[in-house]
Order: C-alpha cells, then structure tokens, then sequence
C-alpha cells in the first residue's frame, strides 16, 4: 500500500463503541475459499464472537496450517448465521463478509504474536487493542499516526495483492494487551463451575440478589440449544440475568416474576405463563430450592413452601407443565436446583424433581454446578461441618429436558449401543465393560 492518500470517508455502525477487532481462524483447505469469497466463517464452537462482529469493524484470518496471520481486513457486514449458507459446505454457519484494506499483509508466525498479545479465539480487541495489533500489518514507511488515519476511513477497492511474508519482530515488541473482552467458553463435560456470577463487561442480572443465577450458565444453555432470533423465556426470573446475556447474544426473552424487581421484568405467577402453545425455544428456570431464602413476601412466592413438603413438588409441577405447553416440540426446559440440609435432616430435592420433571420430558442431561459464592462459604461454617459431621451443600443440579418430538417420546428398548470392551492391567478380564 505506497498510496495512503487515496482515503474516502464510510459510514460504519461501530458507532459509539469504535471499531473492535476480531481473529477469525482456517487452515489451508479453507483458506481459498474464505479469500474467494471474502467470508469469514466459523461453526457454533465460536458463534458468539461472529455475532459480535458489526460492519466497520477490523478482522484478521489467522491460517492454522501455515501459521500465517493476514490482514487487514473490515467487516462488510454485522457477523450472522449463513451469509452464504452454502460456504464450506455448511461447516462454518456463523458468518461475516469482509473486504480488504488495501494489499494483503501476511504475517509469519502469527501463533506467537497473538500469544504475546495475550490473544486468544475468544477474544475481542476493543478499540485500542485492535489499532495495536493493526500496528503490526503497517508498511514499514509509513507511521503509525498516518497508518490509522488509513484504518479508520475508507480505502477505494483495490485489487487483492498479496505481499511476501513479512516478520512482524521488525515492527516491535508485541505486548499483553489489555483493551480486550473474553467470550465466555462453551463447556465440554458434565461439570460447571463459574467462579464469578457475570462475565464481560456489562452487568447480568444483579449479583447482590439471593439467589441470583451464574450468567455463563444461561449462556452456554442459549448457546447450545438455540439460535439468533430464538425466544426464551424465564418464568421465575428474579433480578433479570437471562434478560441481559439474551440481549447480548442476540436472542428475545420474556422474563416473569412473582415480585419483579425491573421494569423489563412482568409480574406473572410461573403456574399460569400468558402464551400460546408450543411457541417457544428454551425454557430456563432458577426456581427456589425450598424456603431458605427469603425472596419476597408474596403470597403466591413458591420460596415461601418448605421443600420438605409434598405441597412444594406439587406447585413446581404445575410450572413444569406450563414450560412443557409453551414450548415447542424438541426444545429444552433448563432447571437450577439445589439439594437441602437443614437441622439435620437432608432432603434431596434435585432426585424429587427429576422425577416429576421426567413424567413430561426426556433428559438430555444433568450437569453438576458447583456452588460459589453461598453465604455459607466460610471457613467457619467448614469447621462447623468438620466438628458437627455434617456436609456444606457444595453443587447444584442442571437438569437438561427435552420436550419430546410429536409421537417420537424415545424408547431405550429401540436403542443399540455398541459399548467399548478394554483390557484394565495385566491381570484383568477381558471383555470389562468401560465405564
Ligand atoms: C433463585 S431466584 C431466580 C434467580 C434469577 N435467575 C437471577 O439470576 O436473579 C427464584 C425466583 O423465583 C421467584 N418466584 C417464586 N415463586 C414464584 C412464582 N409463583 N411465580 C414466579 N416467580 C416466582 C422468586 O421471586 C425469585 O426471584
């Protein structure tokens, strides 16, 4: 790029928030088609980054064969689902089209320049971080003041002209960068444990609330389980933190309370929800465990039942029955709950659901959420457990339903698997079942 005055002014929708910076991975198989195109795409794995993408905004392509960062490249478009539905095959759904500013740069080892900016897939460059790394691509003659005045206005379409790889090290010592935002990570096992109730950097919900929700939980259920544009709803949804990560990600929510503590939240009753049948894509609820927190005084607040009791099931079922009416069929219900123990009697409240829970729809899965943050989290009450032998609650339970297809309700007497034998040491049997 010798000519950096050939500058026409755009209009980009970065407005208000400048213009962030994102890395889009390929390997050599995709690579072709990305430049052919000029579409960067990726799969849900890394959806919410794609979908963070708004027009204007700086992105790089990173080839994971060859080690090779390109750029710059400016977003054409917001990040979306299937700009062109049928690039690689469907593989990389989560799309963005982009064009390039001015001559392709290609970086050498573009894996440690993005280490040494402590950058990872997850990671946004907000304003200040992505001019940095933008530094990095810029023509050894020209400065850097000249350089982002390039950046941040609109070269003329120019023929892509890929340069020879360059080393980046002649530019400068790459540093940690700290403009940058994490996307949460979609989890992988059985086991959550969120050390903080919200994550990036606006508020989810209100962590001073009892009882308030981790956010990364709602997002990896909304990630999994729906897709832009979907609607979920929170019958019991107390300080809003499905409100706020829906917002963010791009999916409409309706939020109900018994005593809500928000205008955008609606005073509804969870055994009576005001919509149709089968119209809705997740169901989420964090409902009381029991009376142990003291939420409000309504009158119709569930928390206000002892879980002890057959009366508190009974009314949870009839909340579970109106998330089964709304929702659609093969969509998720998500249920929070927690097990009790309270003067010495232990009530296992989580298995006493599940079993209501299963009279309406299959499991897909029980995800263990370990417990943070309880008031109870104290080296006294430990010591108290220690001394009185007794155990501090230390997980809830994520119970994942699916509201059955029409006439599909599975049956596990159609199903075959066909279970992995090994041999356990030198002496063991043969033929043991994994487990
Ligand atoms: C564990 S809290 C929910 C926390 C919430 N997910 C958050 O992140 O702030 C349970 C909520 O259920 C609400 N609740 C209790 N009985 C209800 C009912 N009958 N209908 C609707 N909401 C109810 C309570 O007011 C309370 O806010």
């Amino acid at each position: 790029m010798e000519d950096v005055t050939l500058i026409v002014k755009t209009e980009t929708a970065t407005k208000g928030r400048g213009s962030y910076g994102f890395i889009f991975a390929c390997t050599d198989n995709s690579q072709d088609e990305c430049l052919a195109r000029m579409l960067f795409g990726t799969s849900r794995q890394y959806g919410a980054i794609a979908i963070k993408v708004r027009k204007g905004d700086f992105l790089f392509l990173h080839n994971l064969d060859s080690n090779v960062l390109y750029g710059i490249f400016r977003a054409k478009t917001d990040g979306k689902k299937n700009i062109v539905e049928e690039a690689w095959k469907g593989s990389y759904p989560y799309q963005v089209a982009v064009e390039a500013i001015g001559d392709l740069i290609p970086l050498a080892n573009g894996t440690r320049l993005l280490q040494q900016m402590g950058i990872k897939r997850l990671t946004i460059l907000h304003e200040k971080g992505s001019m940095r790394l933008c530094n990095f691509f810029r023509p050894l003659n020209v400065e850097v003041k000249k350089w982002h005045e390039v950046l941040l206005t609109y070269n003329e379409k120019r023929e892509l002209k890929t340069e020879p790889i360059r080393n980046w090290e002649l530019l400068g010592r790459a540093q940690k960068l700290n403009d940058v935002e994490e996307v949460p990570e979609l989890q992988a096992t059985t086991l959550w444990d969120f050390p903080r109730q919200g994550y990036g950097k606006t508020k989810k919900g209100d962590n001073k609330y009892a009882g308030v929700t981790p956010a990364e939980l709602i997002w990896n259920l909304i990630w999994r389980y729906t897709e832009s544009g979907d609607l979920v709803v929170d019958p019991m949804c107390g300080s809003g933190t499905t409100l706020d990560v829906c917002k963010e990600e791009g999916r409409k929510a309706i939020c109900y309370d018994i005593c809500p503590p928000r205008d955008d939240i609606q005073q509804n009753d969870a055994r009576s929800i005001p919509l149709s049948d089968n119209c809705v894509d997740l169901v989420f609820i964090d409902s009381p465990y029991g009376d142990n927190i003291r939420y409000n005084d309504h009158p119709d607040n569930i928390g206000n039942i002892s879980s002890e009791t057959e009366e508190f099931y009974d009314e949870l079922e009839k909340v579970i029955k109106q998330s089964y009416r709304i929702l659609k069929p093969g969509k998720v219900l998500g249920w929070l709950i927690g097990d009790q123990w309270v003067k010495r009697k232990s009530t296992p409240v989580g298995f006493l659901l599940y079993s209501r829970l299963t009279k309406y729809f299959e499991t897909i899965d029980i995800i263990c959420i370990a417990r943070r943050n309880q008031s109870s989290n104290t080296g006294l009450w430990a010591n108290r457990a220690r001394r009185h032998n007794f155990y501090l609650r230390g997980f809830k339970y994520l119970f994942i339903m699916r509201k059955p297809q029409e006439g599909k309700q599975a049956d596990i007497r159609e199903r075959k698997v066909n279970w992995a034998f090994y041999e356990r040491g030198k002496n063991a049997q043969s033929n043991q079942r994994a487990s």
